[in-house]
């Protein structure tokens, strides 16, 4: 009988191997406590985490855990439910109007996670006869969407505008066509050049959809993202968001102005098909982004943190995924999974966690330390992440 396990052999053999140098597997860490945004116990060991998607640190804020609390006594711990069934709550309502304030847009509509959002939002809307005209370094939800939906995929150069131009020109000029885009692309933490890859796109006839899932609460005078902060956000037809990442808890969104936007509550598969988030996430989602309206300061702390974090690895000698701090993500690029994996649990041994990131997660078959900034990180924490870096590069020879 064939093994259908058998086509991931190269894999298993891949892993095996490096675990049996004696290195810690990467991809298998618990964290015992977690006592903040930016500190949590691994291996018995304190540790500062320099690897979550805790961008505005939100997960601890006293608000939000007890906005959490109060629905779990008031509604219980679980819906049982779809949103188009007995899945409704107070709660959900509550949340998508926080999302439209927070945009400013007319629509908000919440899934249970931002990959779903992205499965359905691009699967439903993108029908037979349609294009979906798509960065090559886009997130894996974005790729399943296309892979559920029936459209054409045509894929471009990386942040590159005149690839997406001509991709666009070539196509026949009354077909359907929805460009899909990232604010920040998370593996290398660079900005997507949005104003004209969206001018070329309006100019195409096309719809497009930025999913801003990096960048919501962080960049944008108002943290709506890098539309926001490239002033093109009133000509997005779609942004998708998670509120995994700065708002601290589970679920995905997609918000828009477009005036039929209510219509895909009842033809999104990935929204009809699967139970509604349990009401104590929804309440602890619309806390946070009520509060994240107003985090200015934490916004300039967090850029304050990223550049400085930057420009200490930069000094130290490690090669980074963009000239400039584009965003909290700042990539240390790696010149093999093996330096990677050593690097990671030298880091670990000395108290940091970052991120693993190799194939296919990276472009490039790069294998990448992610490190992403928590605005709740210190002054005094980013000087000893630093002092992490330049300790465990020099005891893997990394650096000199
Ligand atoms: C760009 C992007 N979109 C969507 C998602 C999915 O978000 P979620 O964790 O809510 O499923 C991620 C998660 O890593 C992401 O990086």
């Amino acid at each position: 009988m064939p093994d259908l396990f058998s086509k991931f052999d190269p894999l298993i053999e891949q892993r095996e191997a490096l675990l049996e140098s004696g290195l810690t597997d990467p991809f298998n860490l618990v964290m015992e406590r977690v006592e903040s945004p930016t500190v949590a116990i691994c291996n018995g060991r304190r540790t500062i985490l320099l690897g979550t998607y805790n961008y505005m640190g939100m997960t601890f804020d006293p608000d939000v855990v007890a906005a959490g609390k109060k629905a779990l006594d008031e509604f219980g711990s679980g819906t049982t439910g779809s949103r188009v069934l007995n899945g409704t709550y107070a709660g959900h309502k509550a949340v998508e109007q926080v999302l439209k304030d927070f945009y400013a847009m007319d629509h908000a509509m919440v899934f249970s996670t931002g990959y779903q959002a992205n499965l359905g939002i691009i699967s439903t809307m993108a029908g037979k006869d349609d294009y979906i005209i798509l960065d090559i370094d886009s997130h894996a939800s974005i790729y399943d969407g296309c892979a559920l939906g029936n459209a054409q995929i045509v894929p471009f150069r990386h942040n590159d505008v005149e690839a997406l131009d001509k991709r666009l020109k070539r196509l026949p000029p009354d077909a359907g066509k929805l460009v899909v885009l990232e604010g920040v692309y998370s593996m290398l933490g660079d900005v997507a050049p949005l104003q004209e890859m969206i001018a070329v796109s309006k100019a195409a006839g096309a719809m497009v959809l930025v999913d801003e899932a990096h960048s919501m609460g962080f960049i944008g005078e108002h943290g709506r993202g890098v539309a926001e902060a490239q002033g093109v956000i009133d000509d997005v037809d779609f942004i998708i968001g998670t509120f995994s990442k700065s708002v601290g808890t589970v679920g995905g969104f997609c918000v828009s102005n477009h005036p039929k936007f209510e219509i895909l509550r009842l033809v999104c598969r990935p929204y009809v098909f699967t139970a509604s988030l349990p009401p104590s996430v929804v309440a602890t989602a619309a806390t946070s982004i009520r509060k994240l309206m107003d985090s200015a300061d934490k916004r300039a702390h967090l850029w304050e943190n990223s550049k400085r974090l930057h420009a200490g690895l930069r000094q130290l000698g490690f090669t980074l995924g963009t000239d400039e701090p584009q965003s909290a993500i700042i990539a240390v690029i790696m010149p093999d999974l093996e330096t990677g994996a050593a690097m990671w649990e030298a880091l670990l041994d000395e108290g940091l966690y970052v991120n693993l990131a190799r194939p296919p997660a990276t472009p490039a078959g790069m294998t990448l330390l992610r490190c992403s900034l928590c605005a709740l990180h210190s002054e005094d924490q980013v000087g000893e992440i630093l002092g992490m870096f330049a300790a465990a590069g020099r005891a893997t020879g990394c650096i000199s």
